[in-house]
């Protein structure tokens, strides 16, 4: 499968200063001149704080582990467990198309994708809630047929039981992870003749864990423990930075000389300081409020917006639907260029759907 950067690519990107001192925690792990090391964690975190990777944000590690652009793209292209195109809001559901799962009903799984989220893989639902992808065997074959939701494993599914769970995500609401058809583990369905002693258990202990923890869909929001680095003498978010930034000539000329076209990935100017520099804001800026006019409204009910998003908003002073529902597009323009994301607010569509919500209260 080709996997390429997308072509609506953010200007720019940078950790949450938590993200930012967890990362910086995670690469001294490695001994000094290894911190390409922590390649796959900083772009994991990456994904985790923007629900997919994005160059920049590629780039923006690159820099960090001092490492070449390419270096870091060939390991986000590699592993497909990094989204490089938008997800879903709430939930991106990975089906497993394998040999197991295939002759034991992946096949109707993935129907129910088509008709509930949309026709095609890594496409967004209309609300851009969800999205999904078929992937190849996850491990987990004596649960067949089974999908990973979010950060748990959803198995012994049925078209009817994944159609019910998609319903609950839509509703706010996480089912209970792993076996859906009543088995403990992986043990036979009936007659059981070990480990008996287990079967009046409601949930084996990776189910109850992730029901404790309500962590499947939940994205990294600031609420994370600190990560532990009793090696140092500081807290993580307390030290100087591990690495100084080295800008380097910008990932769409190398991208180019391996083959995509500029339609596919726009070119991107190499980083230079100045150019790092935040332009003024172009369009206008809308009327912002100082706090909410009463309970502010769960604006990640708007496809396309989760919780950093959010929090921008709030911090700009936008707390309710019918203040999105009225931007017009000078105002959108403001918005965009504050949010460093060109074009997310039409392409979402956040007018329509707070119009939608603005009515539904
Ligand atoms: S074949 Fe689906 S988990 Fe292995």
């Amino acid at each position: 499968m080709l996997r390429r950067l997308h072509p609506d690519q953010p200007e720019s990107f940078a950790f949450t200063p938590a993200n930012q001192a967890w990362a910086e925690a995670e690469m001294t792990k490695y001994p000094e001149g290894r911190q390409a090391s922590a390649v796959i964690a900083l772009l994991w975190r990456a994904q985790e704080q923007e629900g997919w990777l994005t160059r920049p944000a590629i780039e923006h590690i690159a820099d960090m582990l001092d490492m070449a652009y390419i270096r870091v793209l060939e390991v986000a292209t590699f592993y497909f467990m990094f989204q490089l195109q938008p997800v879903g809001s709430v939930a991106h559901i990975q089906v497993c198309g394998t040999t197991s799962c295939m002759i034991c009903g992946a096949e109707d799984l993935v129907a129910v994708c088509k008709d509930k989220i949309a026709k095609r893989p890594h496409m967004l639902s209309n609300d851009g809630r969800f999205s999904w992808e078929e992937v190849e065997c996850l491990g987990a074959c004596a649960n067949a047929p089974m999908a990973q939701i979010g950060k748990d494993y959803y198995e012994d599914l049925t078209a009817e039981r994944l159609a019910q769970i998609i319903d609950d995500l839509a509703a706010g609401k996480v089912p209970a992870p792993g076996p859906q058809n009543g088995r403990f583990a992986s043990e036979p369905k009936d007659n059981l003749t070990s480990l008996t002693e287990f079967t009046g258990e409601a949930q084996n202990a990776s189910v109850a864990l992730a029901a404790a923890q309500q962590d499947t869909i939940k994205r990294i929001d600031g609420t994370e423990l600190e990560l532990v680095t009793p090696w140092q003498d500081k807290p993580a978010g307390k030290r100087e930075p591990a690495r100084k930034v080295k800008p380097k000539p910008g990932l769409a000329s190398v991208i180019d000389e391996t083959g995509s076209t500029k339609d596919e990935a726009p070119a991107k100017p190499a980083a230079k300081p100045e150019a790092t520099a935040k332009a003024a804001p172009e369009g206008r800026k809308p009327e912002m409020l100082t706090e909410a006019k009463g309970a502010a409204d769960d604006l990640q009910k708007i496809g396309g917006v989760g919780p950093v998003l959010e929090q921008k908003l709030n911090a700009m002073g936008v707390f309710h639907y019918w203040q999105i529902a009225a931007w017009t597009e000078e105002e959108i323009t403001w918005v965009d260029d504050q949010l460093n994301f060109k074009g997310r607010i039409a392409r979402d569509d956040w007018i329509g759907q707070a119009k939608t919500l603005a009515e539904a209260d």
